[in-house]
């Protein structure tokens, strides 16, 4: 068949926060595994949409390995930023580490589509997307597209609008 574009996209947040299970999810069921464990510094995982081929940087969210992140700004033509929608209380550090990516040189004067899931909506004590959108002020984001999606990732839900939307910046 016809080869697909490739595009390279950079997947972060805190850790706990759900990156490793959207990634999974959107694998084909067969790829799939089973058990996910706290990602060790970085994983390589690739998945494809309709037009597209994505090879995805999985990154730990684990404080020691935050400063990893900024290294694979350079090569990312997405972000897929992932926010635990339960954690009210690390809400202020994950607006930090977003606030300090649109600070980088790497990433403050590139036009890069973010995609943001509000993870864990299935979790009683979860805030909606509107209000995770709020608290990191995501409408100051003025000079790139950007979108955020409610999702549960262990159900797969609200993960294929985010994706399509992504494509759809990208083609
Ligand atoms: P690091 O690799 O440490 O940065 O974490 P991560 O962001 O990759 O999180 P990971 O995918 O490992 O998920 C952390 C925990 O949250 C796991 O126990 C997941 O099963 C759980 N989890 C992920 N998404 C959801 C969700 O939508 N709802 C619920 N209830 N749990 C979720
Ligand atoms: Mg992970």
């Amino acid at each position: 068949g016809l080869k697909k574009k490739e595009v390279h996209v950079l997947c972060i947040g805190l850790d706990n926060s759900g990156k490793t299970t959207i990634i999974n999810k959107l694998k084909p069921s067969n790829a799939q595994t089973q058990d996910i464990v706290p990602t060790i510094g970085f994983s390589i995982e690739k998945f494809k949409t309709s037009s597209l081929s994505f090879t995805v940087f999985d990154m730990s969210g684990q404080g020691r390995y935050r400063n990893l992140w900024e290294h694979y700004y350079k090569e990312g033509q997405a972000i897929i930023f992932v926010i635990d929608s339960s954690d009210k209380l690390r809400m202020v550090v994950a607006k930090e580490e977003l606030d300090t990516l649109l600070n980088h040189p790497d990433i403050k004067h590139r036009r890069l589509p973010i995609l943001f899931f509000a993870n864990k909506m299935d979790l009683r004590d979860a805030i909606s997307s509107v209000k995770v959108s709020q608290l990191l002020s995501l409408e100051n984001i003025k000079d790139k597209p950007w979108h955020i999606c409610a999702s549960d990732a262990l159900k797969g839900e609200g993960l294929q609008e985010g994706v399509d939307w992504l494509q759809d910046q990208i083609t």
